[in-house]
């Protein structure tokens, strides 16, 4: 265990992390960052949604941060499988974002009354090795996770918060999110989009049976970081002007998400998804 903070220091990198953010990470005007920057809630909300509020945007700085460490693991990966440049430089960019999105998500937690800091365990997990693949193959695994699952369900959450969030500061923050989330799911159909007419039957037999023990392993990571409490209407609709959507809407957007749009892209590139999707499993390999 340790205590996660994000607070950029005063070191002599100061001034190239601020340019990182402020220029090659940049994607829309305002940046998030000066929207947070004095900014105050406009409504006003109960003590009971502003705690659950803290606790679930302390929670994806956690998760955030997390994932800035997997993209930053793909990228021995992508170098085995000689995947084309851009993804060996864009997989950087995305940890980087995931870096910013922590720190934007601290900044959330600050603006709601709480102090970015987490105590949390600061180890990450090595990704999977997947010794009986290729490496090509490999690579598309870790891809197809990240991009095609994680991502792109992160994306269908991300659209629905948009909508529901009030607070303009933290909608800002979601927008920034949303957008970021659009390359990194990127990241998974492009690749997927460019092996899936070359894998051999092979190749494409063990892709399929990835995939059910990649779905069992993904429902369980989502459903865990999606606590099903039970809220009242009015705390509900509080907690949604502050971004954050209930457990339980966010499990029936999963598995929506997962149904309209996973799996009928995974099956438009040749992959057998309705039938690992029904038979998910992690009982294997
Ligand atoms: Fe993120
Ligand atoms: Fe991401």
């Amino acid at each position: 265990m340790g205590t996660l903070r994000l607070e950029v220091g005063g070191s002599a990198l100061r001034a190239e992390h601020e340019r990182l953010v402020e220029r090659a990470l940049r994607r829309g005007d305002p940046s998030p960052e000066s929207v947070l920057d004095g900014a105050s809630l406009q409504g006003s909300y109960s003590e009971r949604a502003m705690r659950l509020a803290r606790e679930a945007w302390r929670a994806r700085m956690v998760h955030e941060h997390r994932s800035a460490a997997v993209f930053a693991r793909l990228l021995p990966p992508l170098m085995l499988a000689e995947a084309p440049l851009e993804y060996r430089t864009t997989v950087l960019r995305m940890s980087l974002d995931e870096l910013r999105h922590a720190s934007l998500c601290g900044r959330v937690v600050e603006l709601l009354g709480g102090r970015a800091e987490a105590e949390t365990d600061l180890r990450t997990e090595p990704l999977p090795e997947h010794e009986d693949a290729t490496p090509r193959e490999a690579a598309l695994r870790h891809l197809l996770f990240v991009g095609c699952l994680s991502e792109t369900v992160a994306l269908g959450l991300l659209a629905e918060e948009r909508e529901l969030t009030r607070e303009p500061a933290i909608a800002a923050v979601v927008a920034q999110l949303e957008a970021d989330e659009v390359l990194h799911a990127k990241l998974g159909w492009s690749y997927l989009g460019e092996l899936a007419s070359s894998l051999t039957d092979d190749e494409r037999m063990r892709t399929n049976r990835y995939l059910r023990i990649a779905f069992a392993h993904l429902e369980r990571e989502m459903h865990r970081a999606m606590p099903n409490s039970p809220v009242d209407d009015t705390t509900r609709e509080e907690l949604e002007a502050l971004g954050c959507l209930l457990g339980v809407e966010g499990r029936v957007l999963f598995e929506e998400t997962m149904c309209s749009v996973v799996i009928p892209r995974l099956v438009d590139h040749g992959l057998d998804a309705a039938r690992a999707w029904a038979t998910r499993a992690s009982d294997l390999g």
